[in-house]
């Protein structure tokens, strides 16, 4: 709550003397009168003066209340509830402060960011910034707005810009309070969010640039010392064909990536059975299992499943999900894919696809940052195998954009189960019986 000031508080003081004064003035007249009738002593100049007097003093008492009312109801009654309550609502802290810098009002938000703030009490005891209480001086002294920025360590680092402004001294309602407003604007997404666009930046020109650096070179050598040397040819053709092929599937990736993202807030429109797209991409990769001693095993169900998504999404998804348990999985020689309706109390049905392999598994410390853009446990053995680090970013990406969601547990040595659930379609329901 806002103290009032003592100018306020003298003013008023003034104006109740005043009204009692006039009041004395106008009953004195009217005893007067009284007692002189009484008396039988009332002349006409006698009683002239006096009903001057009460007259006088009346229409001034009149004036004065009128006066006051009319500031009454010019004072808009609810600005401190209105005030209090947008306050409230800002998730922004915002922190009102009088001349000497002691507290007047702090939102929620402040009190969450600065504990030891309290009404009242200096606000640098709860906030030791020597750039913000400069600022506070600065801005009352030349009425200038200022920005200025605030670090926070503890518990963990964020960054705030505070706009520190000066409130206006004859705001209705606020004249006792006239000091400072300070605004603390969160930094500290914004500063994450550009620190990884510079990193997916680097990141993407380094992995271009290793297999293009390697092309280059064998360029050079078959320009020179291995003109004539048709074996060396050969071997060296085939190195450079794997390298173009793997900077065409990062380029696809990066595009579907971007392509993902751009539709990232449209929920899919079409209705997909995710049966067929499972039992088609366990046999499309049935081949490469083969190939690596793997076999896979599938449970799914005999009838449709039906999501509302995007065909070609979640054929991404299954491939990337399959392809990786084949490839990290080897060594566990087995690889379950199962795909089933999941009916939780109470709530709206979902399906649920499960990726299983009995491979090394994955340590704990990496299962947090595996979704992330080129992250991987392993970067030469991914590379080896063909993989651009963006797979399973991509499969994240496309079940937040199906309202899904996805799960990965791993014991170290033990494999690794990949889980995607996704709200069965209702629509599909009906259509389908
Ligand atoms: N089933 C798995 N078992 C062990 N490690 C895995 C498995 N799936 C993914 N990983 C790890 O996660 C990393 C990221 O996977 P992904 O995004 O698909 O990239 P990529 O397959 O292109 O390397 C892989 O490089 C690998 O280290
Ligand atoms: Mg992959």
């Amino acid at each position: 709550m806002i103290p009032q000031s003592p100018e306020a508080a003298k003013r008023r003081a003034r104006e109740r003397t005043r009204q009692a004064t006039l009041r004395g003035a106008f009953v004195a007249s009217a005893v007067i009168v009284a007692v002189a009738a009484a008396r039988d002593i009332l002349d006409g100049w006698l009683l002239g003066a006096a009903i001057l007097a009460m007259a006088i003093s009346a229409f001034v008492l009149a004036d004065r209340d009128r006066e006051q009312q009319v500031r009454e109801v010019a004072r808009p009654r609810t600005s401190r509830g209105v005030a209090d309550a947008l306050l409230a609502n800002i998730p922004d802290p915002v922190i009102l402060v009088d001349r000497r810098a002691i507290v007047v009002e702090a939102n929620a938000a402040a009190r969450s960011l600065l504990p030891a703030i309290k009404q009242r009490h200096p606000l640098s005891f709860a906030l030791r910034s020597p750039d913000v209480l400069d600022g506070i001086d600065s801005v009352l002294r030349t009425g200038d707005a200022l920005r200025v920025e605030y670090v926070e360590r503890v518990p963990t680092e964020r960054a705030f810009e505070v706009l520190i402004g000066r409130l206006e001294a004859d705001a209705p309602g606020l004249d006792a309070a006239a000091g400072v407003m300070l605004f603390f604007r969160d930094l500290t997404s914004a500063r994450r969010l550009e620190a990884m666009r510079v990193d997916f930046v680097a990141n993407a020109s380094h992995e271009l640039r290793t297999p293009l650096a390697s092309v280059l070179g064998f360029i050079e050598t078959l320009q020179g010392p291995a003109r004539n040397d048709p074996a060396a040819r050969e071997r060296f053709l085939e190195i450079m064909r794997g390298q173009a092929q793997r900077m065409t599937r990062l380029i696809d990736d990066l595009l579907s990536l971007s392509r993902i993202e751009m539709r990232a807030h449209l929920a899919p429109q079409g209705v997909v059975d995710l049966t067929g797209i499972v039992s088609h991409m366990v046999d499309t990769l049935q081949a490469m299992a083969r190939e690596r001693g793997v076999e896979i095993n599938v449970a799914l169900p005999s009838a449709a499943l039906t999501v509302q998504g995007d065909r070609d999404e979640l054929l991404r998804v299954t491939e990337n999900l399959i392809e990786n348990a084949i490839k990290y999985g080897e060594s566990g020689g087995r690889v379950d894919v199962a795909l089933r309706r999941r009916s939780g109390e109470g709530s709206a049905p979902q399906v649920e696809f499960v990726v299983q392999d009995y491979g090394p598994g994955i340590a704990a410390e990496h299962l947090p940052r595996l979704t992330e853009r080129f992250y991987r446990v392993d970067v030469a053995q991914s590379r080896e195998k063909g993989g651009t680090g963006l797979g399973l970013a991509i499969v994240k990406h496309i079940v937040n954009r199906h309202r899904g969601q996805l799960t990965i547990e791993s014991q170290p040595g033990q494999g690794a189960v990949f889980t995607v659930v996704i709200p069965e379609s209702v629509q599909a329901q009906v259509l389908v019986p």
